[in-house]
């Protein structure tokens, strides 16, 4: 149900693939402000990012896109689609901090936003963001989500505590 490849103005969107660990792990896999709210810890090899790809890889239930930007191809960062259940997508992404600031998220979560809700029996794209991560909670909003309420104790962001803490709810619906 995923597409093969997506591309908006200024990125391309391709599926993640085992020859992206050197730039993943060069461009952001190490770095802690990237994974601050994120659900796993900085890499500290190689290896560590080679073994993500495969679990992204291997993810029956998600697709991960790997960032490049459309001009340089360069590697920018990551967006993983999921079908959480039948009529909901969810999502995550990253970018490497010099991407940071340009309005590259926005613009692939209003295309995956886009996607998700002309597929067939799809009525909900949403997701959660940690309360304090206000980058991500202001791109969901660019990309026209709803800001839908706040989950208490929803998920542990273990690069900061290791008990679940609160999120917001965001979602677009049709
Ligand atoms: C979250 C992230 C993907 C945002 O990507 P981005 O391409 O920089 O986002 P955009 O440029 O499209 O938009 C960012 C918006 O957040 C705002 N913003 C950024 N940092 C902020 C902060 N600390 N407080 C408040 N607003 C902030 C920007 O001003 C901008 O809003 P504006 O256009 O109204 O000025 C990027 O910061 C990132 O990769 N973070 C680390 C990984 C992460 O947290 N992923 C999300 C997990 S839920």
């Amino acid at each position: 149900m995923f597409p093969d490849s997506l591309w908006t103005t200024e990125l391309i969107m391709r599926p993640i693939a085992p020859g992206d660990a050197g730039a993943i792990f060069d461009e952001y896999a190490q770095d802690p402000a990237v994974t601050r709210f994120l659900s796993w810890a900085p890499h500290r090899s190689l290896a560590e990012t080679e073994s993500y790809i495969a679990d992204c890889i291997a993810s029956q239930s998600s697709r991960t896109f790997t960032l490049l930007g459309r001009r340089d191809r360069q590697l920018r960062g990551a967006f993983a689609v999921r079908r959480v259940s039948p009529g909901h997508v969810g999502f995550g992404y990253v970018l490497s901090q010099r991407s940071w600031g340009q309005g590259l998220m926005t613009e692939a979560l209003t295309e995956v936003a886009g996607w998700a809700l002309k597929q067939k029996g799809v009525w909900r794209f949403g997701d959660v963001c940690d309360v304090d991560n206000a980058a991500s909670a202001r791109v969901m909003e660019k990309a026209g989500l709803l800001r839908e309420g706040l989950l208490k104790r929803w998920m542990v962001h273990p690069n900061i505590e290791d008990t679940p803490r609160d999120c917001w709810s965001y979602a677009r619906t049709r």
